[in-house]
């Protein structure tokens, strides 16, 4: 397993690994002498950053989690602006380069649907997802699932809400696939018409030993829910049947105080960021809002990867 494309590429005893692996250079990290050793362990490798669509936490995270472990960031923000890309080099031309600059990982975000697959296909170092378009997005899901066992203690038989614009976001789609790789979860996709989960994904689910429903309701979604895992409207990504571009401006699923009271009292809701109208900001200081939590449990997973990638580029 050398790149990260998607969460297929993750088995159960690899996500079993790397929540272990997070939980270790969590604890490494709570004291100065385990900081300074952490900020030395991967002195001479480096990690390129090449995000050719906007982030904050994907980037950030990632590159935190280089330089925590010591190593040197090589990075491009606006890739597509900045980049040999406005020149008309191909993504392929671009990473058979970067792949002679031994680099330690290369974590791509990009706005095509399968970019990443393209862009692992001609090199040898390790190449992270850090999304694809309406593909996928296999980091922040595995950050997403490692934020679920932190609260359940188990990734068997719950009941997570899967709620918003499931037809564009990525982050829902490789969730998704995590979540079928375990047993007996019942994943409600809540979505407007002509939102729905991709069939590609539903069709993962339903050969698992998972299930899934897809409903329009929220009040009944949410009243059943261990986890309500929320997501924006991907207002720049066109859809892909013709005349639905911009159809939807904003979510009218919209998670305030109201809609917790419906929630079971155990149950928490998460939202990989950015939150922008669907949930309400009095949410925010709410115990059962785990977003913020979520995010920063990225730091700790994305170091994890970091650390892999290392191994398997140059097994140490
Ligand atoms: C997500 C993404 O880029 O797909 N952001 C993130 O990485 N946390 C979600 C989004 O943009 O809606």
């Amino acid at each position: 397993m050398n790149h990260i494309i998607s969460a297929d590429e993750f088995s159960r005893p690899d996500i079993a690994e790397l929540f272990e692996a997070t939980n270790q250079l969590r604890e490494q990290s709570l004291d100065a002498e385990g900081r300074r050793e952490l900020a030395q362990a991967y002195i001479g490798y480096q990690v390129c950053s090449l995000f050719y669509e906007p982030s904050t936490r994907t980037r950030l995270s990632f590159e935190a989690a280089s330089a925590k472990m010591g190593m040197g960031i090589v990075s491009t923000e606006s890739a597509s602006e900045f980049s040999s890309a406005v020149k008309g080099e191909t993504i392929e031309d671009t990473m058979r380069v970067l792949d002679e600059y031994d680099f330690a990982a290369i974590v791509m975000r990009h706005d095509q649907t399968g970019a990443a697959k393209r862009a692992a296909d001609v090199v040898r170092t390790p190449l992270i997802n850090a999304g694809d378009g309406k593909g996928e997005h296999p980091t922040q899901a595995l950050l997403d699932l490692y934020t679920i066992d932190q609260y359940a203690g188990r990734l068997d038989g719950l009941t997570v809400v899967i709620g918003g614009d499931l037809a564009r976001g990525r982050t829902a789609r490789s969730l998704a696939k995590l979540l079928a790789k375990y047993d007996k979860n019942r994943l409600i996709f809540l979505s407007e018409p002509g939102f729905e989960m991709g069939d590609d994904i539903k069709e993962v689910v339903a050969s698992s030993n998972n299930d899934y429903e897809e409903t329009t309701s929220l009040g009944n979604a949410l009243s059943e829910a261990d986890i309500v895992y929320w997501t924006r409207m991907q207002k720049e990504r066109p859809m892909d049947k013709s005349g639905q571009v911009g159809l939807q401006q904003a979510s009218s699923f919209i998670i305030d105080k109201t809609a917790l009271d419906i929630m079971p009292e155990h149950a928490i809701v998460m939202h990989p960021l950015p939150k922008v109208d669907e949930i309400t900001a009095d949410v925010d200081s709410d115990p059962r809002a785990w977003y913020f939590k979520q995010a920063g449990n990225g730091l700790y997973v994305r170091m994890a990867l970091l650390k892999r990638a290392v191994e398997v580029k140059y097994g140490t």
